[in-house]
């Protein structure tokens, strides 16, 4: 943006931030972004943990055109459609040993919609089975499951829930897992876990019989910036659940679909959730889609109890966006993309780190797969994190748009308002040049955020 232009959004669409002006995205090809203003802009973040297949890729419009043509809708109340059903099975066979043989699949347009679906679900699947006392779902402090009101309930996000805090209803949040600023002071493994104990205290110190499940981000996705729990943590998770008769939700959303370099990130440690949702990568953004897959064990005892889930969207399994999830995991297939993502992340991964062996204003880069997270401090030692009135990530996600570079910044991950990260997760397509430009327009952005900080004092 150039300095004499207002910075206030104009035009009719009621924006994110008034105080912003947006640049109109114009175009898409691969991993590149191009405005109307004709800058080209490298899409580091997958726009938001989205894009996976890459931008611009025409048969995927094709297959979303060609259905349309066909049979653009048809409400799920009345009719099933092979392209739905299709899109279902591949999803499933995507899934777990426990999904197989009895799996099925619930459509949505989003991650939130999906959320609130298996939130329904788990209160519906206790229903079922006469547990009536079992209403609450808990989840963890310092996350995200959605904007909807149920998924805000469960989420931990202190700023996206703080002004909705009245409508929100609370069954309880526990510790995040989140080693560089453990809650509880430990280091792993002395901690033995004491975070995913917390699940057992809680519930031990709330009447387990009144919770049907726990939903949690097996990595953390926006929040905290990919964190990725140590060995055991998911897995002691599962089996506090399975202890104490509660569901498992694994919001899978940002990591699901091969984001992580596995199908599931709940993959990495062979847990078998009793659901997981999904959305973004699941169409790549062609096509507004998400989807709960749901456990034999949950989907059975729905249809052998009232045979009937009191739930649904007029836009469930919606034709045109489960074509575009189809084409797009037959691009996936094809492409053999989910097994570029390991080795892309591993190349992403080394280049992030010795950019922080460069920088002192950078505390930690973690993540998996095609998820990073960079962590600014204010000094490494202590880890402090910056006044939150600098907004240090905004300052370094303009200075890398400037250079060339989208990122995804986000504050509060030290305290829900103190903390700022940077969240880059590429389309899986990536190649080595990319990742060679992605680090660079990041190092101009770090070095200048750098200039500014020590200027203000911020550095110390
Ligand atoms: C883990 C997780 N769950 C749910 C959501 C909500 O998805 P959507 O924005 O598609 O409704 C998000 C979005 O960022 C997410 O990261």
């Amino acid at each position: 943006m150039s300095g004499d232009e207002n910075p206030m959004t104009a035009g009719a669409l009621f924006p994110r931030d008034f105080q912003r002006r947006y640049p109109l995205a114009a175009r898409g090809e691969g991993c590149w972004l191009f405005t109307d203003e004709g800058k080209k802009v490298l899409d580091a973040a997958g726009s938001a943990a989205v894009v996976s297949i890459g931008h611009g890729i025409a048969r995927i419009g094709q297959a979303m055109a060609e259905q349309a043509g066909k049979l653009a809708f048809v409400h799920s109340s009345e009719f099933h459609t092979r392209v739905a059903e299709e899109l279902a099975e591949r999803l499933l066979a995507l899934a777990p040993p426990n999904f197989q043989r009895g799996g099925r699949v619930l459509l949505t347009s989003g991650g939130s919609e999906a959320t609130e679906t298996a939130l329904k679900l788990c209160r519906q699947y206790f229903v079922e089975r006469g547990e009536e006392r079992r209403v609450k779902i808990v989840s963890r402090r310092q996350s995200y499951h959605g904007a909807t009101l149920g998924a805000l309930s469960v989420s931990g996000n202190v700023a996206r829930r703080e002004p909705f805090l009245p409508l929100l209803s609370e069954w309880g949040h526990i510790a995040p897992c989140y080693c560089y600023r453990c809650p509880f002071g430990l280091r792993y493994p002395q901690c033995n876990l004491g975070c995913a104990d917390e699940l057992e205290s809680f519930l031990e110190n709330d009447d387990a019989e009144t919770v049907t499940g726990f939903i949690f981000e097996p990595i953390s996705g926006a929040t905290l910036g990919a964190v990725v729990p140590p060995e055991g943590y998911a897995a002691r998770i599962a089996e506090i659940c399975r202890r104490h008769g509660l569901l498992l939700v694994a919001d899978e959303t940002m990591t699901g679909v091969g984001r992580t370099g596995k199908p599931f990130a709940v993959d990495h440690w062979g847990v078998e959730p009793d659901m997981i949702v999904v959305g973004k990568g699941v169409a790549s953004g062609y096509a507004p889609l998400g989807a709960v897959l749901v456990s034999s064990r949950v989907a059975e005892t729905i249809a052998h109890g009232s045979g009937r889930f009191v739930h649904g969207f007029t836009y469930s399994g919606h034709p045109v966006a489960a074509a575009a999830g189809l084409a797009v995991l037959d691009y996936i297939h094809e492409n053999q993309l989910f097994a570029r993502v390991p080795d892309a992340g591993l190349e992403l991964g080394h280049a992030l780190e010795a950019l922080r062996d460069e920088f002192p204003i950078i505390g930690d880069v973690r993540g998996l797969g095609l998820l990073w997270g960079i962590e600014f401090v204010r000094d490494r030692e202590s880890r402090s994190p910056s006044d939150p009135r600098l907004k240090v990530a905004d300052l370094v996600f303009q200075a890398a748009y400037e250079a060339g570079v989208l990122t995804y910044p986000i504050h509060g991950c030290a305290d829900g308002k103190a903390g700022d990260h940077l969240l880059l997760a590429p389309p899986f397509i990536i190649s080595s040049a990319e990742i060679e430009v992605l680090v660079a327009g990041l190092r101009t952005a770090v070095e200048h955020a750098a200039r500014i900080l020590s200027s203000s004092g911020g550095v110390q």
